[in-house]
């Protein structure tokens, strides 16, 4: 069965009727995405088909236009980045957010200041206790990289890792991942991708945006195909079929699932 939605299921964020528009672009029209507590949900689809900008009206970086968000069933108004962070979602995007020239710790706790606020234990946290605690968050991890270094230092899966990890500090409830994966080697991808697993390990919903379809298939327990702004159905990631992703994301939601589409509105 294609579809893999529904109404009984406990859903950490439901996104209905998501619409957005730059000018005369229509980047997103009425979508609806629901991820389950504690599952991988990927978001697959070509170049421009709005996976980004859906990811960032749930990250608080752009509103829509239409549609309705529910966090825990509760009805949210993410109007910022902050809110966003305050109702447990991190993101990673896509322009990877690190700094080359300060270190690893420092990288970590980049922002935190401003969203903790200043009297909150992280706003008081001296540099020692800082290095000591992104060591702690990189040790959990089994990331293997010093604290101490330049992030200019580190290859390129190694930042993706610090990026990562960076949006753990704060025991987020939701991690968004937009392209973690898609400069890296082999090596550098699994390691991104057994990260992604220990998340989902510790309990964490993770939406995870990917080009590349062997890891949406490794990775997620369900698959939303987005074209042209467009919902293109919701999959069963487990023995998923490639060739079905790759006809919704080029092709769209198939002629014959009328049933499918009634379901995921
Ligand atoms: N800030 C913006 N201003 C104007 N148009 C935008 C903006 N952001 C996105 N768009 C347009 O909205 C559409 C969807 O873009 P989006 O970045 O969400 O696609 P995507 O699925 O993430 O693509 P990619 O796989 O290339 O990252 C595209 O047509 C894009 O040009
Ligand atoms: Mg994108």
């Amino acid at each position: 069965m294609a579809d893999a939605e529904q109404d009984d299921e406990d859903y950490v964020v439901e996104m209905e009727g998501i619409e957005k528009r730059f000018g005369e672009v229509v980047a997103l029209e009425d979508v609806t995405l629901r991820l389950r507590r504690n599952e991988v949900l990927a978001i697959a689809g070509d170049n421009g088909a709005g996976k980004s900008t859906l990811i960032k009206c749930l990250a608080g970086a752009h509103r829509p236009d239409a549609g309705v968000i529910r966090i825990d069933g509760e009805t949210v108004d993410i109007d910022s980045p902050r809110k966003a962070k305050r109702l447990g979602i991190e993101t990673t995007f896509q322009d990877l957010a690190v700094a080359g020239n300060l270190t690893v710790t420092q990288n970590v706790f980049l922002g935190r200041e401003e969203v903790q606020g200043p009297n909150t234990l992280l706003g008081v946290l001296d540099k020692g206790a800082m290095r000591e605690r992104a060591g702690e968050l990189l040790d959990d991890l089994k990331i293997n990289v010093d604290v101490d270094e330049k992030v200019a230092n580190l290859s390129g899966g190694e930042r993706q890792l610090v990026s990562i990890s960076r949006t753990l500090l704060s025991d987020p409830e939701i991690v968004i991942m937009d392209e973690p994966t898609s400069a890296l080697s082999v090596e550098g991808a699994d390691r991104v991708l057994e990260l992604i697993d220990r998340m989902q390990d510790q309990g964490i919903s993770i939406v995870l945006i990917s080009h590349n379809l062997d890891h949406v298939r490794r990775a997620a327990d369900r698959v939303h195909v987005l074209h042209q702004g467009r919902s293109a159905g919701v999959l069963d990631g487990e023995g998923v079929d490639r060739d079905d992703i790759v006809t919704r994301m080029v092709a769209g939601m198939p002629e014959s699932g009328y049933g499918e589409r009634a379901a995921n509105v």
